[in-house]
């Protein structure tokens, strides 16, 4: 008998099919609305398989109902939204999809900090809402770019495929790390520095890090202050990691400059936030890694892992 696995969301077909021929695919088929969480806990009673989005929030007590769960597949890098210690007391193997976005979600986050740093969509709102009425010396001045000093937190391959557009800027690139890398130091020009260094020197800072109870609300009023006025931050790794309070405070204050936002502590950001409020916050939701191509690589490796799992295989990327 196949196994049966359910998947939280639809699937591009060919990911289905791949599905199909080995598992008895029960789906999810609404695009644009999360499962319930009552139909999740009927479903997850009676599979050996879970394919998952980061956002489904797989707790302790959704586990202990599933007495077949074999594997949880997460199609992202990102696992916080899975009780590891509970998957794990449990026999559940976890796996993610790291690798295959490292490069998309580089690139996101450098656009996002271009787009910050030199108020793109402010500035293509002010044409279309006809206010573009002549040139003038300071119109819509931003920051530069190039030359500047970039502070990256959280040395991954995303922080490293960062650090690598930003070479090409002819940044000076900080970072910090819980370990240091002193091979990636020299292979990038990087240099390691305390948080509150990296806080106080950089025109730019790039948070990405997981989200952890390490990181949670890493960055608070107390971090925020040590910044430049002139300063801008970028968050594509989780909401959480800023507080999004002393965030607020910050902006509305111009003690730093701006920010650029594409995750958040809750998704989707309520229209009524007073983040949305503020015209030197860019916002963008949670794109980092949604490009047709890596998408379709992420739903590929996830599938992969899964498979190898119910089948028998070490899967490539194993959490726990
Ligand atoms: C996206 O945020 C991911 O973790 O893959």
């Amino acid at each position: 008998m196949k196994p049966r696995i359910y998947v939280t969301r639809k699937l591009p077909n060919q990911i289905v099919e791949r599905l199909s021929e080995s598992c008895e695919v029960r789906m999810w088929e609404e695009d644009d609305k999360p499962v319930p969480r009552e139909v999740l806990e009927e479903e997850i009673k009676e599979v050996d398989g879970l394919y998952c989005l980061l956002t489904e929030q797989i707790d302790a007590s959704l586990l202990e109902g599933a007495d077949k769960l074999k594997v949880i597949a997460n199609m992202a890098v990102g696992y916080n939204n899975i009780d590891i210690d509970a998957a794990k007391r449990l026999g559940i193997t976890v796996t993610n999809t790291p690798g295959v976005l490292t490069e998309t979600t580089a690139d996101l986050t450098f656009s996002l900090l271009m787009a910050t740093a030199r108020r793109i969509p402010e500035a293509s709102e002010y044409l279309r809402d006809g206010d573009w009425k002549t040139w003038s010396p300071m119109q819509l001045t931003g920051q530069d770019i190039h030359g500047a000093t970039l502070g990256i937190i959280g040395l991954g391959r995303i922080g490293e495929a960062v650090a690598k557009r930003a070479k090409g800027f002819d940044m000076k690139i900080l970072y910090h790390n819980r370990s240091r890398n002193r091979e990636a130091e020299e292979r990038l020009e990087l240099h390691y520095t305390e948080l509150n260094t990296l806080l106080r020197e950089c025109d730019f800072v790039c948070v990405l890090t997981p989200f952890t109870s390490e990181t949670n609300n890493m960055i608070g009023k107390e971090q925020l202050d040590l910044m430049k006025e002139s300063a801008v931050i970028i968050n594509t790794a989780r909401g959480g990691i800023i507080n999004e309070k002393a965030l607020y405070g910050a902006l509305k204050e111009k003690s730093i400059w701006a920010a650029g936002l594409d995750v958040f502590e809750e998704e989707p950001i309520s229209l009524d936030h007073p983040l949305l409020t503020l015209p030197n916050l860019v916002t963008l939701p949670h794109i980092g890694s949604a490009s047709i191509a890596t998408r379709m690589k992420m739903a590929d490796l996830a599938a992969t892992n899964l498979l190898d799992v119910l089948l028998g295989e070490e899967p490539p990327n194993r959490v726990v």
